[in-house]
């Protein structure tokens, strides 16, 4: 059966107190609205179309770039007014299923199980909650039978008593919602359209209802506030973590590791507190990561050892690479096998060959370095002439002294050395060593200046 799925995100989200739209708060780095985005496009959906409304000028051109439809509901009439304004993508699915942009935890399984009911049915998911105040109810027959949903709004106190209660999410026969949609009123307590009324509509039409009771509240919860963003945050990484620690890794605490993003990782990785992983990520096994890392769309070869305080960004480490304490790997950065960066070291754009050290307060840019180099602490690649970038060769075997400059373009060819303290400007041969001339002079008699 082809599905079309409605993604509802107009309202104005007045308790995040914020300037942007609510959808567009994240969760694990992501807008909520591509939480629900991702998992609707896991259901191959035939057409998948946002309705925007507060917040457009931010969500549309969101939804646009990604080739997803928007369409516009001006004023918020209602659940039932804003499926309305989605009507013309309905006619060549079979279903429809409706999602919110502001329920971000709902999973493929849920969804898929939902739609899967029955035939040609009007399925609701709903939940059991200890407090049910503010959802619409559920109310049935004695037969179990839905008959319709209540808006707390709307119902008596018998009513409220009901814990069974509407996520909202729903999926409808196409064919029929297109004519029932029309159909609806808002003569209800609130003036408004209600999605809902389609229920009673429905069992008066003698059509069949479905219902599936999600048991995990987590995955029908909506935000409403950044208090509950924080509750679905938190939630969210537990499981993530626990999915990892399920499957070899080794947390210190896992209350203290965030993923924002998607995480491929090996065995017996030892993950200390306040690791942040961001985009995409693989880290193969054997691999430690100290405290404070923030480590980003990057590839950890197998017994890497992160020290603490570093950040690796968009950058791949081969086996056996030790970076840190205290170190910024940035994009473009490949490290050989046994690379060693320790503290204080930044690098860009630099590929460091197998053994190579650059231990101590360094900056390497675009720099292409051959195996077993010694770069000595304090020494800088001058990649950048105020207009253009240029690149630094340097061969196997070279060393190069403490607090040296590197003018780049030049190049440093096998087993070179070069002198503690120099600005090399010019191509320093194989196997000799290179040095800026500097005279050493001491003046006799020369005083240290007193205190007055
Ligand atoms: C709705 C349901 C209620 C359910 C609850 C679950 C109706 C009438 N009620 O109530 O049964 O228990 O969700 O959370 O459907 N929206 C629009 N345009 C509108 C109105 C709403 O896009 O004109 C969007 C909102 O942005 C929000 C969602 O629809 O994401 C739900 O709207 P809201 O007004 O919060 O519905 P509830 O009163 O909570
Ligand atoms: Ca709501």
């Amino acid at each position: 059966m082809s599905l079309a799925i409605v993604i509802l995100a107009a309202g104005k989200g007045t308790r995040m107190k914020s300037s942007k739209p609510k959808v567009m708060h994240t969760l694990a780095g992501k807008p909520l609205l591509q939480h629900v985005i991702d998992t609707a496009k896991t259901l191959n959906p035939s057409e998948l179309v946002v309705v925007c409304g507060n917040g457009a000028d931010v969500v549309v051109p969101y939804v646009d770039e990604q080739g997803y439809k928007t369409v516009m509901q001006h004023e918020q009439k209602g659940t039932g007014h804003a499926v309305e304004q989605a009507k013309d993508y309905f006619n060549d699915a079979d279903q429809v299923l409706v999602l919110y942009g502001d329920v971000p935890l709902t999973t493929t399984e849920t969804l898929d199980t939902l739609i899967n009911l029955g035939g040609g049915s009007l399925k609701l998911l709903t939940t059991q909650l200890n407090d049910p105040t503010g959802y619409g109810r559920i109310v049935r027959d004695e037969d179990g039978d839905v008959l319709s949903i209540v808006e707390e709004k709307d119902a008596d106190e018998e009513t409220c008593l009901i814990d069974e209660v509407n996520t909202g999410i729903m999926c409808i026969p196409a064919r029929w919602l297109n004519t029932a949609i029309n159909q609806l009123d808002n003569n209800n307590a609130q003036g408004e359209y209600y999605l809902t009324d389609l229920v009673a509509m429905a069992f008066e039409q003698g059509m069949l209802i479905d219902s599936y009771l999600c048991e995990d509240d987590m995955q029908v919860a909506g935000v409403n506030n950044r208090l509950q963003l924080s509750d679905l945050e938190s939630h969210y990484q537990l499981t993530e973590t626990t999915k990892l620690m399920e499957a070899g890794v080794t947390m210190i605490d896992p209350g203290r590791v965030d993923i924002r993003g998607e995480l491929t990782i090996g065995q017996d990785v030892h993950v200390d507190v306040n690791v942040i992983f961001e985009g995409n990520n693989t880290i193969a096994d054997n691999v430690t990561i100290g405290a404070n890392c923030i480590i980003k769309d990057s590839v950890i070869g197998e017994g890497c050892e992160i020290l603490p305080n570093s950040m690796i960004d968009s950058s791949r480490l081969e086996a056996n690479v030790s970076v840190g304490p205290f170190a910024r790997i940035r994009p473009g950065t490949v490290l050989a096998n046994k690379a060693k960066i320790g503290n204080f070291v930044e690098t860009k754009n630099a590929n460091i060959g197998e053994g190579s050290k650059v231990n101590h307060l360094s900056y390497i840019g675009d720099t292409d370095m051959g195996a077993d180099v010694n770069i000595g602490a304090g020494t800088i690649t001058c990649n950048y002439d105020g207009a253009n970038k240029h690149r630094t060769t340097i061969g196997d075997r070279v060393f190069v002294g403490s607090d040296t400059q590197l003018v780049a373009p030049v190049t440093l060819e096998d087993g070179a050395t070069i002198g503690a303290g120099s600005t090399i400007r010019k191509d320093a041969p194989a196997e000799a060593l290179t040095l800026t001339k500097s005279t050493v002079k001491s003046v006799e008699g020369w005083k240290r200046p007193v205190k007055k």
